[in-house]
């Protein structure tokens, strides 16, 4: 059986899922459960400085996007850090740490960005014995207005400064959350290093309004008519933290940084993608939220299942596998070419792939053959777009099949060629480099 014992710098946890800092990770009784059910690890709900904590709406707090089955596909929140007094928080993470030594509690911490009020939390943190603490440079709404959260994410010099605070002020491990709202992540992620940082986890909530009610002319989640922008996550939000991760984890100046991957987590399949981009673990939130803890049990058994099933010995065996196959798309291979193809036995004759390929752009699959309702692939129009296996409702129905070298691509009217062949060299690229 697959080993999926984790060690993040140094944190070990019986298997790389950790809980997410937020409303699943607030108070003893939800992290004991969480463990109960499995979970390697957790990073709890963000604390702020000492004195009166703060003050969240009373109303809705949440708003979602559903698919057409009320799947939960995207989650929006306007919640603020931990609403609980700072000293509550610190005695139970004390107690639930001293009695599941085996797994990870991390502390995320969010105080303002001055020198003094990071030293004044981080003893009584260091106090708890939890393993690490996590940096919350993320939130998108309320801290920030307050000078914190993605206000200090957002300018690498705040987070350098305040990483290099936290490395001369505690020994425990230093994870930077990253904040999505940026245009490039490789700087955050960079500052972090600079500063000293021993790992960056990200993502964190992506800015948002999820909806405006018609009625009312409110932004959701309204309070009193009012609606402000939260934070949005959830299975939506994952390919825009799998970039993120593997923009990371493939620029040389941060390649060799620790990734804890979050965003949009719901199965083994997503969390392994994450490790195969370079992730040293994963952390969940809206998958616990919308399913309970249980689901950690899936994923577990999922994980085991695959890495048995493809010869995996270790979490280390796949980890950033995929690495090197991301490109930019300068060089992809433009000799690389595929067609659709209509499996006639499984298509259920509902034309969805006729009408996107049809107004597209490309009118590359009929409606009609000989009088009867058929839909088939026109070779000779098909530009492997793969639009239509994204449409058809009816799974592995269509299928792109590449092209054989040598063949007669119908298209073109050019022969498929087994050469590698990208834009640098292309004749229509007007700085191509020049053959010798
Ligand atoms: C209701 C809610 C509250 C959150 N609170 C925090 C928080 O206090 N600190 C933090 O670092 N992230 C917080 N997050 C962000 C999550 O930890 C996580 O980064 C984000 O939701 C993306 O992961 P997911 O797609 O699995 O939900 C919160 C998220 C939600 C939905
Ligand atoms: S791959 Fe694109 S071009 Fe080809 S049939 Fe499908 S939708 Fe049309
Ligand atoms: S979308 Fe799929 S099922 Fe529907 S007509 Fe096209 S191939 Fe058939």
């Amino acid at each position: 059986m697959a080993d999926i014992r984790n060690n993040f710098v140094g944190i070990k946890s019986p298997n790389p899922f950790w809980l997410a800092s937020a409303p699943p990770t607030d108070k003893e009784y939800n992290v004991r459960r969480a463990f109960e059910a499995g979970w390697g690890g957790v990073v709890w709900k963000t604390l702020g400085e000492e004195g009166p904590p703060v003050v969240n709406v009373n109303g809705p707090r949440y708003g979602a996007i559903l698919g057409s089955d009320r799947r939960l596909l995207g989650l929006n929140n306007i919640e603020l850090i931990t609403d609980r007094d700072l000293h509550v928080n610190l005695r139970e993470m004390k107690v639930v740490k001293r009695d599941y030594k085996d797994r990870a509690v991390i502390a995320s911490i969010m105080v303002p960005c001055e020198e003094a009020a990071w030293k004044a939390i981080l003893p009584l943190v260091e106090e708890t014995e939890v393993d690490g603490i996590e940096l919350n440079f993320g939130c998108p709404h309320g801290m920030s207005e307050r000078g914190m959260g993605a206000a200090v994410g957002q300018v690498p010099e705040y987070i350098e400064m305040v990483a290099r605070w936290c490395k001369a002020n505690t020994n425990m491990p230093v994870i930077v959350k990253l904040t999505p709202n940026i245009t490039d992540i490789r700087y955050p992620a960079k500052a972090a290093k600079d500063g000293g940082a021993d790992a960056v986890s990200l993502i964190n909530t992506i800015n948002s309004i999820i909806s405006v009610n018609l009625d009312t002319f409110s932004p959701e989640p309204s309070i009193d008519g009012k609606g402000s922008h939260g934070g949005y996550c959830g299975a939506a939000v994952k390919p825009i933290a799998l970039n993120m991760v593997a923009e990371i984890a493939r620029d040389p100046e941060t390649a060799n940084l620790p990734i804890s991957g979050i965003g949009g987590i719901e199965t083994w399949r997503d969390a392994a993608e994450f490790m195969a981009l370079g992730a040293g673990n994963v952390q969940v939130c809206t998958a616990a939220m919308t399913y309970g803890f249980k689901i950690v049990e899936e994923m577990i058994t999922g994980l085991k299942n695959w890495m048995d099933e493809s010869g995996h010995g270790t979490l280390e065996d796949f980890r950033g596998k995929a690495v090197g196959n991301v490109s930019d798309w300068q060089y992809l291979n433009l000799n690389y070419i595929a067609k659709a193809s209509i499996n006639q036995d499984k298509c259920i004759k509902c034309g969805r792939c006729h009408i996107a390929c049809e107004d597209t752009s490309h009118q590359a699959i009929t409606n009609m053959v000989d009088g009867e309702r058929r839909f088939e692939v026109i070779d000779a129009e098909c530009v492997g777009c793969n639009l239509c296996v994204s449409v058809c409702p009816v799974e592995n129905c269509i299928t792109m099949e590449p092209m054989d070298a040598g063949t007669i691509d119908e298209r073109t009217g050019l022969k498929v060629s087994s050469e590698y062949a990208n834009w640098t060299q292309h004749p229509n690229n007007p700085s191509k480099v020049a053959a010798e």
